[in-house]
Parts: structure tokens; sequence; C-alpha cells
């Protein structure tokens, strides 16, 4: 069998393209799907070895997708979850009554929801530090109680950057973990591994797969520790595992990742400069621009692009910012993020009424298409809202 995908000494393209490598056993080019969800035993009751007794426990079609992606973070291993919330509340439950965490006052709203829940019925304990700001964080630890640090970078949605090098310092003196949610950044921009992260968390929903056509998540840990053990405890536990099909979806994804990431990321940059000196834009928020606050830590930590998240914040209301919105032809008004198609969509709306989001955000989530067109689509529906 071939498995050129690990090899350590290849590119990350090129492991990307030859993702799966050829384990097929009929020499199929692509891994088959092993949909069976319970294996047989030899005649004296052991099973095979490496093959799980049922699929909650493990999956050929999973280990595709974590070999690779532990792989391109430089990590010691990952475990693929049935969601980006599932993969990120897994760090949190492993954690014991009376822990203490530190997170973001700027975050994927999912899960500070989650949080806000979890923590009072779970009586862990919870600060929030200014995220992009080492300085709120480090006054936010409390040495020898704080257990986890999360990171979200460039955080969604107004894109503030954390110094990844930084908060693993300060959470490592304190003597506790930092896991960072990379979704926007993935692993072929940021590897927070290698600036000190303890584990690295991927919504592989979005740009991962690329296809909005799949939901997944990934942890991966740095090295092997309890905490690792035991999110893979709750997971074989808690059954938040991917099917096969959607597995095989996101490798088919995955083949393709710095093709698309490249792409987007020159039209997120491209829109960017374009909307910055747009009259009806007072503001646009993305880590690749000078005028950004988080820029030069964006610099030094993302390689290769800046993302394809942008945010801007339109001249006028909430109901201005939503006729934008709905008057935009190639731009999908719709939520989420990274795939191949680009999305406008109102992000407090879509966060409900304790979003603390301003009113008149957008936020774009820039696909593959022609850059022109996409440039073309804001700026006539920005000009016609105010009509
Ligand atoms: C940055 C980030 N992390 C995590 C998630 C949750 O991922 P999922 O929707 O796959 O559960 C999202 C979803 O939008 C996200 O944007």
């Amino acid at each position: 069998m071939r498995e050129t995908f690990s090899s350590p000494l290849l590119a990350p393209d090129t492991r990307l393209a030859h993702a799966g490598g050829t384990r097929s056993a009929d020499g199929g080019v692509v891994p088959s799907i092993g949909v069976s969800t319970t294996f047989a035993r030899d005649a004296d009751y052991t099973l095979p070895t490496g093959v799980a007794s049922y699929l909650r426990s493990g999956a050929a079609n999973w280990r595709d997708v974590e070999t690779l992606v532990a792989a391109l973070e430089g990590g010691f291993d990952a475990r693929l979850f049935s969601s980006g919330l599932a993969a990120s509340t897994v760090l949190f439950q492993a954690l014991a009554p009376g822990d203490h965490v530190v997170v973001p006052d700027v975050m994927y709203h999912g899960l500070r929801d989650w949080l806000r829940d979890f923590c009072a019925r779970w009586g862990v304990a919870w600060a929030t530090y200014r995220a992009g700001d080492i300085d709120s964080l480090s006054g936010a630890m409390e040495d020898g109680r704080t257990k986890l640090v999360w990171v979200e970078t460039p955080a969604n949605p107004t894109w503030e950057v954390t110094d990844i090098a930084a908060a693993a310092d300060i959470t490592h003196r304190a003597g506790a973990m930092c896991a960072v949610d990379s979704t926007v950044a993935t692993p072929l921009l940021t590897r927070p591994l290698e600036l000190g992260a303890d584990f690295v968390v991927h919504s592989a929903t979005k740009s991962l797969n690329g296809h909005s056509d799949v939901l997944a998540g990934l942890v991966v840990a740095a090295r092997d520790s309890d905490t690792w053990r035991r999110v893979g405890e709750l997971r074989t536990g808690g059954g938040a595992v991917a099917g096969p099909f959607e597995s095989w979806l996101l490798l088919r994804g995955l083949r393709t990742l710095h093709l698309r990431v490249e792409r987007a990321c020159r039209n997120a940059a491209g829109l960017a400069a374009f909307l910055d000196s747009h009259p009806r834009v007072s503001k646009v928020l993305y880590p690749g621009l000078e005028s950004h606050p988080g820029h030069a830590v964006a610099a030094r930590q993302m390689k290769g692009g800046f993302g394809s998240m942008l945010s801007i914040l339109v001249e006028g209301d909430a109901a201005t910012a939503k006729r934008v919105a709905g008057a935009t032809r190639v731009f999908v008004p719709a939520t989420s993020l990274g795939g191949v198609e680009s999305l406008v969509e109102h992000r407090a709306t879509v966060e409900g009424p304790h979003s603390p989001v301003p009113p008149n955000l957008l936020r774009l989530s820039v696909g593959i298409e022609a850059v022109g067109d996409l440039v073309e689509d804001i700026d006539r529906a920005l000009l016609a809202a105010y009509d």
C-alpha cells in the first residue's frame, strides 16, 4: 500500500493532493468508503489488529483525515468529530468542576452561548479577555486554577488577531493548556502548535472541506496527555462522530485546500482594498490591511495570506446593512464561511438579540470566483441600498 501523503518530506500541497493515498485494496487512487457499523471478530473472538469493533470507536475514513491534518499542523495526532462545535466543546468537557477557563470576548458565538450554559451547570468558572490583547489575557489568568485558555484567531466576526506564541507562554507559566480555534487561518496559513499551543481546533465544515456540504470538526494535539486521552473517551462515549461518507467528502475537499485558500485569500485582499475607500463603507475589518490593529501580529503568524474573511461596517443601520446583503447577486446571503462560493451575512441577525456585533456589520466569506465579479457585485449592492 502506498501512503505518500504521510511522508514528512513532502510539501503540504503534495500531501493534500494525495490525501488518503492509495489505501484502497483494489488499487483505486482514492480511498473507498467503509460504511459498515460493526466488524467481525476472528474465530478466537479477537478483533483483527487495528480494527474497531464498532463504528463509533473508529473508522478508516476518519483516520485518512486525522493523519493528514495532524501532519499539516505538525501535531502528535488528530481526532475527527461530527462538527466544529463538538470538537470545541469536548476540550471543555474534559475539565473538572471547579476548574477555571479564560476565553476571548470575541469568538464564534455558538461556543460562547454553549459555554455560558455549560460553565453554570458544571461549576466551571470563566473569565474573558479582550480578543487580541495579551495584557488583558494575562490579567484574566488565575495561577494554579486556570486550566484552559481559548484563543480564536482571527476572531469571528471582527477578526481580532491574537499573538499565539505570547498567549501560549502566559498560559504555560500559569500551568494551563492553550487551545486555538484556527478555523479561519487553516493549517496552511498558521501552525499554532509550532507557536506553542497545546491543541488546535478546526471547524472542518469551513475551508477544510470548502464546499458547504459537510459538517465536521477536528482537534489536533501537540502531544499525548491525560486530556488527549479523555478527548478520545468523550468522543466514543458521547458519540459525536462523523459518518464515513462525510469523512470521505471532507478528504476529497482537502485535496484542493491549498488552491482554494490561495485564491480566496487573494480575492479577499483585493476586495478589502476596494472596500477600504468605498464611500458607503465606514470601516473594513481585515487583518491584511495595514490599518488593522492586528496587522503586525498577523503578518508574523500568518504565512501566505490573511484569510478569506472580512467584515464591513456600512454607512447606516441594521436595515441598510440588510438591504445591501439582499441586493447582492453573486454573494449569497447566508451564514457560514470557507466555501468556494462567496457569502454575505448580517451577523447580528444570525447571532440573535444578545449579540455584541455592531448592527451595521456585514460579514463576507470570500470564495474563489473572479474577483472582478465580486467587486462589481458588492459595489452595486452598496450603491443600490441607498437609492
Ligand atoms: C470559527 C468557528 N469555529 C467553530 C465553529 C463551529 O463549527 P461547526 O458549525 O462545524 O459546528 C464555527 C461555525 O461557524 C466557526 O465559525
